[in-house]
């Protein structure tokens, strides 16, 4: 019986075995040396992002990507969440959201330019994504150590490997999705500048001035401190007329 339970969970460990999540850069897959490299290849050879191929190709944002990273000059930096985040999301999350909503969540998970693990501390919050804007797609980036913490507002997670690296293109794993205030939980757009406040000359003109009374030399006299500013004066005996 011992014998049978060993064995089992030998097998289950060799079915499963654990997997290997922080992954040096050097130790990366290389880029194929025949032209760029395409997302969908990449994704597909971890075995873990099915759900995230099936999101970038029904909205397109993979080959856009991979048009994008033909261009030599362009330069991105992915977090890819596992099949196992989105598995953690309610279910029918993704089926609730607009096909404009779901371009902006896998843009969210992206940024425009390298960003090696050491270079994270270089970035300042909050941190520009693809996605439209900072304020309703906020998202910071803090480090300690090689550790690199992401935090939406709404979600905090960290980089749980590299997945891929060559000198244009970099894809992290991360183990939770990056949900976006925008999308999960939208606050009220900023209040329009506020109008300058108006003055009330006649308050405004009581109050600053410090007044105070000297009845030390028998008489008794106002002394007034304003500013300087002989208008001030000016309106507070205004002012004062009709006390
Ligand atoms: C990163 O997150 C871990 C927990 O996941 C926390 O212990 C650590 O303090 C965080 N570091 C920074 C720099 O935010
Ligand atoms: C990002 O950090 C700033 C300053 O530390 C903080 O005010 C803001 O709430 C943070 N935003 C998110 C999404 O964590
Ligand atoms: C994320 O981390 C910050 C600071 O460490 C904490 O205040 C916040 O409650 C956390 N948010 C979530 C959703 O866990």
């Amino acid at each position: 019986m011992k014998n049978l339970i060993f064995s089992v969970s030998l097998l289950l460990f060799f079915c499963n075995p654990p997997t290997i999540l922080a992954q040096s850069p050097a130790e990366a897959p290389s880029p194929d040396s025949d032209g760029p490299p395409s997302i969908y290849k990449i994704l597909k050879k971890s075995g873990q992002f099915t759900i995230l191929i099936r999101l970038l190709k029904s909205t397109q944002v993979g080959s856009q990507m991979n048009s994008q990273l033909s261009s030599p000059n362009s330069q991105l930096t992915f977090f890819a969440p596992t099949d196992n985040a989105f598995s953690t999301l309610k279910t029918g999350t993704l089926n609730s959201l607009s096909d404009q909503q779901k371009v902006e969540l896998l843009q969210y998970h992206m940024i425009p330019d390298f960003v090696s693990i050491s270079n994270f501390q270089t970035l300042s919050n909050p941190v520009r994504t693809q996605a439209s804007d900072t304020y309703e797609y906020p998202l910071n980036i803090t480090t300690s150590g090689s550790s690199v913490n992401i935090s939406t507002g709404l979600v905090n997670t960290s980089i749980s490997g590299t997945v891929y690296t060559d000198d244009q293109l970099v894809i992290y794993q991360v183990d939770k999705v990056l949900k976006p205030l925008g999308i999960f939980n939208p606050r009220p757009l900023p209040p329009a500048p506020a109008p300058a406040p108006v003055k009330h000359k006649k308050n405004t003109a009581a109050k600053s001035p410090v007044a105070s009374i000297d009845a030390s030399g028998g008489g008794v006299s106002l002394m007034i401190q304003t500013g300087g500013s002989l208008f001030s004066i000016g309106v507070l005996m205004f002012g004062a007329l009709f006390l």
